[in-house]
C-alpha cells in the first residue's frame, strides 16, 4: 500500500515539478545545477570495500513496532543506507550551504554521516549523528573508521531525547539533516526542534518526504508552521532555507 502511494505522490510531483530551464529564481537554479545535477567536487565512498564482510549479524533496536527482532544480516541492511547518488547530493549540500557544522537524524551505519564528514573535511568542523540502536553504532563507527573521519561523534539515543539535550545545551547548527523515523506526527515534532537548533542562515533537509500521504501533508503543514524563507521538493528529498532578511516566501516542486 505504502508502496503505491509513493509511486503516486511521484507521478503527482513530476506533473507538477519544474526542470532547471524553468527556473527564475537564482536560489532553485543553483541548488538544481549545484546539488542535483552537478558533481561539484566528485565524492566517492569506501560503501562498497571489504568492511562489512567479518561483521556477524544481530539484534537492532528498532524505533518502529518493536516487535521484528529477527536477527539482522549486517550485510544485507546495507540496503537501508543512503545511495550513491543521495551521499553524492549531501556532499554537496554542505559545500553549497557552506556549512561548518552539521546534525544528522538517523546514522544507521554512517554512510551519510561520512558524505557529511568528509565535505567538513576543514578545520573546525564536524558532524553529529543520532542513533537510536547501540548495535548499530558499533557498525558504523567500524565504517567511519575505515574511512579514517575524524571530525564525528554519535550521540546514542532516540531523536526527540538527544535533540532536547542539544537545545539545553545551546547547540546550534547550519545544517539538519531528518533521515529516519518517517511517520507523520515524528516529523512534526521534530521539525520545529530541528529548526530551533538552527544557526541564522541554516538549512533544513528530510529524506523521504514521498514516505507515504501523511509523511507528505506533514511536511507541508511544518511548511505553514514554520515558514522558512524558501522550500523545495527536490525528488524524495524537502528543504527548507531560512534567510534573517525575510524575503517573500518562496515555494518549489523542482524535477
Ligand atoms: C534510513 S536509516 C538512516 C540512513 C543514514 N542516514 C544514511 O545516510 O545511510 C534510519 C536510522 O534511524 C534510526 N532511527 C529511526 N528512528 C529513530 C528514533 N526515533 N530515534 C533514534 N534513532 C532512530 C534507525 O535505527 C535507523 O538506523
Amino acid at each position: 500500500m505504502r508502496k503505491l502511494e509513493q509511486l503516486a505522490l511521484s507521478i503527482q510531483h513530476y506533473f507538477q515539478s519544474k526542470g532547471k530551464y524553468r527556473l527564475h529564481s537564482d536560489l532553485a537554479y543553483r541548488l538544481y545545477t549545484e546539488v542535483h545535477n552537478e558533481q561539484n567536487v566528485a565524492f566517492s565512498d569506501h560503501w562498497n570495500s571489504t568492511w562489512s564482510e567479518d561483521l556477524s549479524s544481530y539484534k537492532k533496536t528498532d524505533f518502529g513496532t518493536g516487535k521484528d527482532q529477527r536477527p539482522i544480516d549486517v550485510v544485507k541492511h546495507k540496503k537501508a543506507a543512503s545511495t550513491k547518488l543521495e551521499v553524492q547530493r549531501l556532499h554537496n549540500l554542505v559545500t553549497f550551504c557552506k556549512a561548518s557544522n552539521a546534525l544528522e537524524l538517523g546514522g544507521h551505519f554512517g554512510r551519510g554521516t561520512f558524505a557529511i564528514g568528509n565535505a567538513l573535511s576543514h578545520e573546525g568542523t564536524s558532524i553529529t549523528s543520532i542513533e537510536g540502536c547501540p548495535k548499530t553504532i558499533e557498525i558504523a563507527k567500524v565504517y567511519l573508521n575505515a574511512g579514517g573521519l575524524c571530525n564525528y561523534t554519535i550521540l546514542e539515543g532516540s531523536f526527540t531525547n538527544i535533540l532536547k539535550d542539544l537545545v539545553k545545551a545551546n547547540k546550534s547548527y547550519d545544517l539538519v539533516y531528518i533521515d529516519g523515523h518517517h511517520t507523520a506526527e515524528a516529523l512534526l515534532d521534530l521539525i520545529p526542534i530541528c529548526h530551533s537548533l538552527l544557526n541564522e542562515k541554516g538549512v533544513i533537509a528530510v529524506d523521504d518526504i514521498f514516505w507515504s500521504y501523511e509523511v507528505h501533508s506533514a511536511w507541508r503543514k511544518s511548511i505553514q508552521r514554520i515558514k522558512p524563507w524558501a522550500s523545495f521538493e527536490f525528488l524524495n528529498f524537502g528543504y527548507m532555507f531560512f534567510d534573517p532578511k525575510g524575503l517573500n516566501q518562496q515555494f518549489f516542486k523542482l524535477w
